[in-house]
């Protein structure tokens, strides 16, 4: 594929990454059940993948948030564009994301959701871009921290696409 210029992460360092953060998931929840919220698109892989490893009574919700579209800069004006009626009242929950980068996307689906009264709410993210971080947002489970660069793969498009490959590589961009 001539617009996919490095291999970050290969297929199974992903699968031992989201077994070791499913691991982490299980031992702090243990005797407890677990709402995901997967944060649609991007996020339905690395959910579909970590779910199956949790020891855990879980259940699945699934929203969407504004996306960059073809772009890959970020914006403040995130909405929730699926949220339905998703009850957390008094319930542990987890939102999923594939990847954190200024952090606005989490931190406003974080405003939102703790307004529910869920008993605890932490998030988690295979992958962190840190330093690009805008948002004061905590994130409670992270896979790898990865430099500033716009990756695909495993769930995350560029233009939609690419969200099939089973790796994470880097995309050339032409900005
Ligand atoms: P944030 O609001 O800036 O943290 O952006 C988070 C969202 O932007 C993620 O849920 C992804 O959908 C998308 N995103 C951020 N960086 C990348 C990337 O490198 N590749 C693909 N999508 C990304
Ligand atoms: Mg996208």
């Amino acid at each position: 594929m001539t617009d996919v210029q490095e291999m970050l992460f290969d297929e199974h360092t992903i699968a031992d990454k989201v077994r070791e953060i499913a691991a982490r998931i299980s031992a702090d929840y243990a005797g407890k059940e677990l709402v995901l919220i997967c944060i649609l698109k991007g996020a339905a892989v690395f959910t579909a993948d970590l779910m199956r490893h949790l020891a855990l009574p879980v259940t699945v919700e699934f929203i969407q948030a504004a996306s960059y579209g073809a772009s890959t800069t970020s914006s403040k004006n995130i909405a929730v564009v699926k949220c339905g009626e998703i009850d957390i009242s008094g319930k542990h929950v987890l939102l999923v994301d594939a990847i954190i980068d200024t952090g606005e996307t989490m931190a406003c689906l974080f405003n939102a959701f703790v307004k529910r009264g869920p008993a605890s709410l932490k998030a988690v993210a295979l992958l962190d871009k840190r330093s690009r971080r805008t948002a004061n947002v905590s994130v409670k489970y992270c896979g790898f921290e990865i430099p500033d660069k716009f990756v695909v793969g495993y769930g995350m498009d560029y233009g939609e696409k690419h969200r099939n490959l089973p790796y994470i590589a880097v995309i050339k961009t032409t900005q």
